[in-house]
């Protein structure tokens, strides 16, 4: 015994067709708009079209496996589909209109005994979930969202060490993510710069900006590495627009020479994460005589920013908005900044204080430029990624790792906010904040953290003489 189902529906929305085409066509995203999916994966590389594959697990408990048949970008898509309890055949039909795009969704289900003897007896149920499937892609088509606000879960969070800890690992990003709205913001004319992007955070960063259709620039210390990385995200998401620069960040002779290329290149720069970091220890100077940690964490990325501000603020006059995302840490919670020791030289140095440290400054740098660039309609945003298994971390805190691994979260899930930060058009809205999860958090939560204005004052000051 089978039985056939057929949906047939319509939605409109006011967003270009070559957007609408390029956010549906990605169905491994399906779980932002389809509240019956719980996660989708793309199963094939290189550029979406015919062939292109994914898999759609249901929150009901079974696969689906859709095969691209027909793929014409901007008009119509054609998939096969395949799982236990059905087969279909699904047609998406783009169609411009006087303010947007018409989607029509056609579907043929195929259910074989016994789902077939239910799906007679239930025959709206295919419908509803066809209808709440539509709803949700043009909420997320739509993309109306408010910036998100701090909470009062996430205030006492804050200011409660365990919970706060907690959140820091991988059941905080599973419970946050929850709450989340879909980022169909369109990517393929924005031109982000990563720093760090061989490894780690910036690696998933980029992996998920790529697969967006980001143009990018990687900035890396090591040319082979960043290379392969280059050339990765071409095979894996079809993706020609990566470019590369090299740079040891830790050294400002090369953060200039850097910053001068890119403005010689004229590129207007949409998002810069400034995300390269590592937690030096023991105590290590450059060769230009500054402590390292100070060098890589404070000082580079406030000379690369500073720089880059013409090419931000251009982008931001061709697309209304550009960003920086600074990304900090958990640990800066500890530390208050000391102006007069910027280098770590009095006391016994540690890594770790060095680096909260040189965080904290980050955060300071992040408000303040979100006060003065707003006029630029550059916004500026920290975030910390919570405890995420990464390379750094397992070479600068083997200890850590042991005990914590079970509890980390992945790469792609500590880079989960910055990327959102660089794409989501409602967090092009808000700025100067610190941000975990897509959510704003305290800067503070420690007595004895906060700097006075004289000292924001005077970091400024010693930073531009550094400068
Ligand atoms: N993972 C976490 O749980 C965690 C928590 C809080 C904050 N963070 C922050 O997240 C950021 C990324 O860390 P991660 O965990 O992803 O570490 P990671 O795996 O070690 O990646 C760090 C990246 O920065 C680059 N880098 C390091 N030193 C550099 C230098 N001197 N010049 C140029 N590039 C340099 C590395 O290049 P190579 O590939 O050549 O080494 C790599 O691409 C850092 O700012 C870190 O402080 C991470």
């Amino acid at each position: 015994m089978s039985r056939t189902i057929q949906l047939d529906e319509t939605i409109e929305v006011q967003r270009p067709v070559r957007e609408v085409f390029a956010y549906i066509s990605e169905f491994s995203r399906i779980e932002e708009w389809d509240p019956a999916v719980a996660r989708g994966v793309r199963l094939t590389e290189g550029p979406l079209g015919v062939g292109s594959q994914f898999r759609i697990d249901m929150k009901a408990g079974f696969s689906l496996r859709y095969s691209v048949v027909e793929w014409k970008p901007g008009r119509r898509l054609l998939m096969t589909v395949e799982s236990k309890p059905f087969t279909a055949r699904e047609e998406i039909f783009f169609k411009r209109t006087a303010d947007g795009t018409q989607v029509r969704y056609v579907a043929t289900f195929d259910f074989v005994a016994p789902l077939a003897r239910l799906a007679k007896k239930f025959p709206g149920v295919m419908d509803r979930v066809g209808k709440s499937a539509m709803a949700g892609m043009k909420r997320a088509l739509e993309d109306r969202f408010d910036p998100p606000r701090a909470t009062w879960g996430t205030a006492l969070a804050d200011k409660l060490v365990v919970p706060g800890m907690l959140s820091f690992t991988r059941f905080g990003y599973r419970s946050a993510r929850r709450h989340w709205n879909p980022v169909s913001a369109y990517l393929r004319d924005r031109h982000i710069v990563i720093t760090g992007a061989t490894s780690g955070l910036g690696l998933a960063t980029a992996e998920a900006l790529a697969a967006r259709g980001a143009e990018l620039t990687l900035v890396a210390r090591d040319a082979s590495k960043a290379r392969l990385v280059a050339q990765n995200l071409e095979r894996r998401f079809g993706n020609k627009q990566v470019h590369v620069e090299i740079a040891e960040l830790s050294m400002l002779e090369e953060v200039r020479a850097l910053a001068a290329r890119l403005l010689q290149k004229g590129k207007a720069i949409d998002v810069l994460v400034n995300n390269a970091g590592a937690l030096i220890n023991p105590r290590e100077e450059t060769a230009e005589g500054l402590e390292k940690s100070f060098a890589l964490l404070l000082m580079s990325p406030y000379l690369l920013t500073s720089h880059l501000r013409p090419l931000l603020k251009k982008a931001a006059g061709d697309h209304g908005v550009a960003r920086v995302v600074n990304v900090l840490s958990g640990g800066m919670y500890t530390q208050k900044i000391h102006v007069d020791d910027l280098q770590s030289k009095q006391g016994t140095y540690s890594g770790s204080v060095a680096y909260a440290r040189a965080k904290r400054g980050l955060m300071i740098l992040t408000e303040e430029w979100a006060r003065r660039w707003a006029k630029d309609d550059i916004v500026v945003n920290a975030m910390h990624p919570g405890w995420a298994d990464t390379p750094g971390v397992v070479v600068a805190l083997p200890e850590f790792h042991r005990v914590t691994e079970r509890v980390l979260r992945t790469p792609e899930e500590g880079a989960d906010t910055i990327v959102w930060l660089a794409a989501a058009t409602e967090a092009g809205k808000i700025s100067g904040e610190f941000w975990l999860d897509r959510r704003p958090h305290a800067k503070h939560f420690l007595p004895g953290t906060r700097e006075t204005p004289t000292e924001r004052r005077e970091l400024l000051k010693a930073l531009a003489a550094f400068a």
